[in-house]
């Protein structure tokens, strides 16, 4: 492998017109910096720009505005094929009249390779994803997930300073995309690779990141690592586009000295560690995570609820607790010593202390 080449997108921009809206962004003032090795995701709903973005950095899409740079060069104006980049889309775009050693090799033959040189990295690289043997096959003899690792082979027998993937295992079934995410991962590192990686599924990003960028309309509205985003949400779309979360409408009491003092109806909370800015009397709302939220028999300190679904899930239960007008999402592991809460049963609902986030009020 060529050493690892950073990427850095600088307000990468696209505009389409579209038929009913006018002018629309696919893609507006993307800014992000890819240190060599790592792997990035950009994760987002559908038609947020994630594969216009992506385009771009491969040079299948002219950019209106902004640059990309791989390691220190400035590749904006490079033909797709002189920027040195795998790419593994959705569907494998294998070619069908080709044998799996013909489709891996075919990027070594456009380069002219001898033919020992080819034989040799195109047994490296299909050793590499699990295919040895399979020289001789046809697409259309291979399942989903052994067409998907021809395409990953083919796309690292380059050595390209960057690999980008849209949505490659989108087309698996369930199982078999956890599995494939782990060996896209587990090879991306030891090659240490460069990479970005498009996805919509937050936990198929979770998984396979070092960090992730949530875009949403054409921008990334906030990059970190999964933790970071899931713990510190800046903003109600990234807080629910990444796991389970309750929105707790809140009102502040007092703030000051790490901690803020908060009313959920009539009960007071005092949060501590709390990062967001908040001035006594502001309406505000929790970042309550399921899993943080305790229930336990009615009585005592707490708010009180009452439980209206109980779903087992083996490892753990999912409860909707309804506390007032809301409904809390409540998670509880197998491990925990909780009683089971059938529904019906009144219970105090007991918000956590700790690792809250604040965001302002909605609208
Ligand atoms: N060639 C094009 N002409 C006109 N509009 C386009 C074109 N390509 C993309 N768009 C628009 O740009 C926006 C972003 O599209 P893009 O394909 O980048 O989204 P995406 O995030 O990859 O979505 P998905 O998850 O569905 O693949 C969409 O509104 C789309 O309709
Ligand atoms: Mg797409």
């Amino acid at each position: 492998m060529m050493a690892a080449a950073g990427i850095r997108l600088e307000r990468l921009t696209r505009r389409f017109a579209h038929r009913v809206k006018g002018e629309v962004y696919a893609a507006r003032d993307v800014s992000l910096t890819v240190a060599p090795g790592e792997l990035v995701t950009l994760l987002g709903p559908s038609g947020c720009g994630k594969t216009t973005t992506l385009r771009m950095i491969a040079g299948f899409e002219r950019p209106d505005a902004g640059r990309v740079l791989i390691g220190e060069e400035d590749v904006t104006g490079l033909l797709a094929n002189r920027r040195n980049i795998g790419f593994v889309f959705q569907n494998y775009a294998l070619f069908p009249h080709l044998t799996v050693f013909e489709n891996v090799a075919y990027g070594l033959r456009v380069q002219r390779l001898a033919q020992d040189r080819i034989a040799a990295a195109v047994g490296e690289v299909l050793a590499l994803v699990g295919l040895a043997g399979y020289e001789r096959q046809f697409p259309q003899q291979l399942s989903g997930g052994e067409q998907q690792r021809v395409a990953l082979a083919r796309a690292i027998v380059t050595r390209p300073r960057v690999l980008l993937f849209d949505e490659p295992l989108s087309n698996l079934d369930a199982q078999l995309r956890v599995r494939m995410r782990a060996e896209i991962r587990a090879l991306q590192q030891a090659l240490s690779i460069t990479a970005i990686y498009v996805t919509h599924d937050q936990e198929e990003a979770m998984a396979i990141s070092d960090r992730i960028a949530v875009m949403s309309r054409g921008t990334i509205v906030q990059e970190g690592t999964a933790e970071a985003l899931y713990r510190r949400p800046a903003s109600e779309f990234v807080a629910r586009f990444i796991g389970r979360v309750n929105l707790v409408p809140a009102r502040v009491v007092a703030a000051g000295g790490g901690h803020v003092e908060v009313e959920v109806g009539d009960h007071r909370l005092r949060l501590a560690g709390v990062e967001a800015a908040a001035a006594s009397g502001e309406k505000v709302r929790l970042v309550v995570r399921p899993e943080a939220v305790a229930l336990a028999p009615a009585g005592g300190d707490g708010l009180a609820g009452v439980v209206r679904t109980r779903v087992f899930l083996g490892e753990k239960v999912e409860y909707q607790v309804g506390v007032g007008d809301d409904t809390l999402q409540v998670t509880r592991y197998a491990g925990a010593a909780d009683a089971a809460f059938t529904p019906g049963t009144v219970v105090t609902v007991h918000l956590p202390t700790a690792g809250v986030g604040l965001l302002p009020a909605g609208a």
